[in-house]
């Protein structure tokens, strides 16, 4: 009797418990206002025929409407950007970043920078960290870019963009609880796929490993801490690694150390989840093979990394240059079933397949972002400049190679 009146017991404790989260889910979903919900969920393009169709070609004027500093130290600042030609702005993959082509005093710059808001029609937002010296090598100039940004761009500022682009992007089909880890200024992309989730009344398991020194610069901390009070599927794990005398473990931070592999064992049940991730090499470098030793699916394991490659053994693209005697070569897309002859001189392989109206993603065209990584079936390329991005074995960027031999690409 006393067994069964316990095993009586604990059923209802679970059905009420399971009850009262689907009770205020359903609240807050009302509360948050389902027409922002619907409007998110029909506007994002899914297949590659809509993503296209939502996007615009070549580079788009925007303007800067507001600029907004997010830490104490005033090194991250964010850009609210609205289209000069007032149309509303095509839905993007969270996780997906934007091009900027700026004209600074000295040289014109191609830089990449993630959407580190949900979609929305009436403005996109990135967030950019200034980059300083390297403070172990002497008379290395700051990161242009990033520095023009903070000290140039102002309210009013004109910028020319590419549309949203990207491979590193969430999986909108799925709904299995995921893994969304971000070190440093890598938070931005995550920001944009956390937003998006719980606006669209996500009932996904959603849990953000946020890894930063400290409350200085550890970055819209508040609005997350709020987002895990109003949605019971979000998990927040703020993690210091330096933390100020005024930091409270428990507090306002959740552990003391780095995003690591043993934090995300003790903290989660691994197998199953998809991980997003994007961070500084150090963490790229010892959380994705770390994953993939717990027996995580390389397929559940996507990440982007901001600088130049991080992980060991992806690096495997050496600049070779083309001999001078280069001659032409058949290059073969196969999804277009196109066949085009590539001729020395004739540019890379990213601007054959554009001039060929082959639909192909791109981003940075200099080797940085990875967007242009297409699958190498057969033959082998020149890489004109080292790249930075890391590329997958079987793959290419196109962007910075030309043929050494014939090739068929998966294009
Ligand atoms: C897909 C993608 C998304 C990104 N998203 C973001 C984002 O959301 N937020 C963000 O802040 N950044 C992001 N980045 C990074 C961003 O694109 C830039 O790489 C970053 O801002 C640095 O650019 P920079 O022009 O300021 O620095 P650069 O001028 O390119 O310099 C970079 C570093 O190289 C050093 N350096 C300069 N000259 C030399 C030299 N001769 N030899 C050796 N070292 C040298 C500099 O001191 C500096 O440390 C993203 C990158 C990618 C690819
Ligand atoms: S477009 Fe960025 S790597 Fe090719």
């Amino acid at each position: 009797m006393i067994i069964a009146a316990l095993l009586f017991a604990q059923t209802a404790a679970m059905l009420l418990s399971g009850y009262y989260r689907h009770w205020r889910q359903h609240k807050h979903r009302l509360q948050s206002g389902n027409t922002s919900a619907a409007t998110a969920r029909t506007t994002l393009p899914t297949t590659s025929r809509e993503k296209k169709a939502a996007g615009w070609s070549g580079f788009r004027e925007f303007e800067v409407k507001h600029r907004v500093i997010e830490d104490t130290d005033g090194q991250i600042c964010s850009f609210y950007l609205v289209p000069m030609d007032g149309k509303p702005l095509p839905a993007f993959q969270p996780g997906q970043f934007l091009t900027f082509r700026l004209s600074t005093d000295n040289e014109p710059l191609t830089r990449c920078y993630s959407l580190s808001d949900r979609p929305r029609p009436d403005y996109y937002r990135v967030t950019i960290k200034r980059v300083l010296s390297p403070s172990n090598e002497t008379g290395l100039p700051p990161g242009r870019s990033s520095n023009y940004f903070h000290d140039q761009i102002t309210q009013g500022s004109r910028l020319q963009i590419k549309a949203p682009a990207g491979q590193f992007h969430l999986d909108q089909e799925s709904d299995r609880p995921l893994v969304l880890i971000g070190g440093g200024i890598g938070i931005t992309p995550m920001l944009s796929m956390l937003e998006h989730l719980l606006v669209i009344g996500s009932e996904r398991e959603i849990w953000l490993f946020y890894g930063a020194r400290n409350s200085r610069e550890a970055i819209m901390s508040q609005r997350l801490r709020t987002l895990e009070q109003q949605h019971p599927n979000f998990h927040l794990h703020l993690c210091f690694s330096q933390p100020l005398e005024g930091d409270l473990e428990g507090g306002n931070y959740q552990h003391h150390g780095r995003v690591d592999i043993d934090l995300l064992r003790k903290t989660l049940p691994l197998a199953g989840y998809p991980f997003y991730l994007c961070g500084p090499p150090a963490m790229m470098q010892s959380l994705v093979p770390g994953l993939e030793a717990l027996g995580i699916d390389p397929a559940n394991i996507h990440y982007e990394a901001f600088g130049p490659a991080s992980l060991p053994g992806r690096q495997s693209a050496t600049p070779d240059l083309p001999p001078e005697n280069a001659t032409a070569h058949q290059v073969y897309f196969s999804r277009s079933g196109r066949q085009i002859t590539w001729q020395p001189g004739g540019g890379s392989l990213l601007e054959l397949a554009e001039t060929e109206g082959i639909e192909v993603d791109s981003g940075c065209r200099a080797g940085g972002c990875g967007a242009c990584q297409t699958r190498l079936e057969s033959g082998e390329v020149h890489y004109e400049s080292p790249p930075d991005a890391d590329i997958a074995s079987g793959h290419c960027l196109l962007c910075t190679t030309t043929p050494k031999s014939n090739l068929v690409l998966q294009l």
